[in-house]
């Protein structure tokens, strides 16, 4: 009789904690549901991307620029760029069009100040393994004291802004995945114009070099 009451009871608990187990059962999600592709992982029919709009409009010609992301971000490229890329040492179209000197009269913009300093120290490295850098010899590459960094004026374009479209890209229309993002920007004109011009660009860093 005890054993059977004892049986009992066990069986109770036990079908109690299966119950509360599966009340909270977590959710469950499809392969379909997660994801941009809408389809599972075997299945390849019905991933076809997002068809991308590259814009069709020669410079100069239609006069549009996109608003910048945040910031004194890098400006899209609102013009088509066929036949501008990739850019090479012997062609890069966009230094032709963009330089101050040119910019004014095609109606662009001109590179900014920012693309015409050398922000690298010049850097040897000795046979013995030392390393030199602005005329210091420094202990470790990866430090971030002052001797690492520099402000070198150069009056020309920087060959490290030599690569426009590692920073500026063409803007496509598509609607892959909705922008909810808001920028707050901290200038008045921030969504048209980059701030960093005169002394706010260097404001800081007294490394100063001319
Ligand atoms: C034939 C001259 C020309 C060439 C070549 C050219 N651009 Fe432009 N670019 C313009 C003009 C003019 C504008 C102003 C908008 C317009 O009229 O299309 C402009 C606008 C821009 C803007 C937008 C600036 C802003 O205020 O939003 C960026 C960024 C840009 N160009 C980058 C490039 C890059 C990078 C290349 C090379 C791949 C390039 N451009 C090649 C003439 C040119
Ligand atoms: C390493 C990244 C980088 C490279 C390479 C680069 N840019 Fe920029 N560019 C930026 C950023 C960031 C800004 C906005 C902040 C600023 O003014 O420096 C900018 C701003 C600009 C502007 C807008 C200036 C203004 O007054 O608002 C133009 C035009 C431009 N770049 C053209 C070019 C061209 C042409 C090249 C190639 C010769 C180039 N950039 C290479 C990062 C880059």
């Amino acid at each position: 009789m005890k054993l059977v009451t004892k049986l009992g009871l066990g069986l109770a608990v036990t079908s109690f904690i299966v119950f509360i187990g599966c009340s909270k059962a977590q959710p469950t999600y499809s392969e379909e549901s997660l994801g941009l592709r809408k389809d599972n992982l075997y299945n390849e029919d019905k991933v076809v991307p997002e068809e991308t709009h590259y814009s069709k409009v020669a410079p100069s010609t239609g006069g549009k620029t996109f608003k910048r992301a945040f910031q004194d971000a890098p400006p899209m490229i609102p013009h088509d760029v066929e036949g501008m890329l990739p850019i090479t040492i012997n062609n890069n179209q966009c230094v032709s069009c963009h330089s101050p000197e040119v910019a004014p009269s095609l109606g662009a913009l001109p590179y900014p100040n920012s693309h015409m300093i050398n922000f690298r120290p010049d850097t040897s490295l000795a046979k013995d393994g030392k390393i030199t850098k602005n005329g210091k010899e420094i202990d470790n590459t990866s430090s971030e004291k002052l001797a690492n960094v520099s402000i070198k004026h150069l009056n020309k374009l920087s060959s490290a802004r030599f690569n426009c479209t590692q920073c500026h890209a063409p803007q496509s229309k598509g609607e892959l995945v909705g922008n909810t993002f808001q920028p707050d920007f901290t200038d008045k004109e921030g969504n048209k114009k980059s701030s960093w011009s005169g002394s706010k660009l260097t404001e800081g860093l007294n490394t100063l070099m001319e």
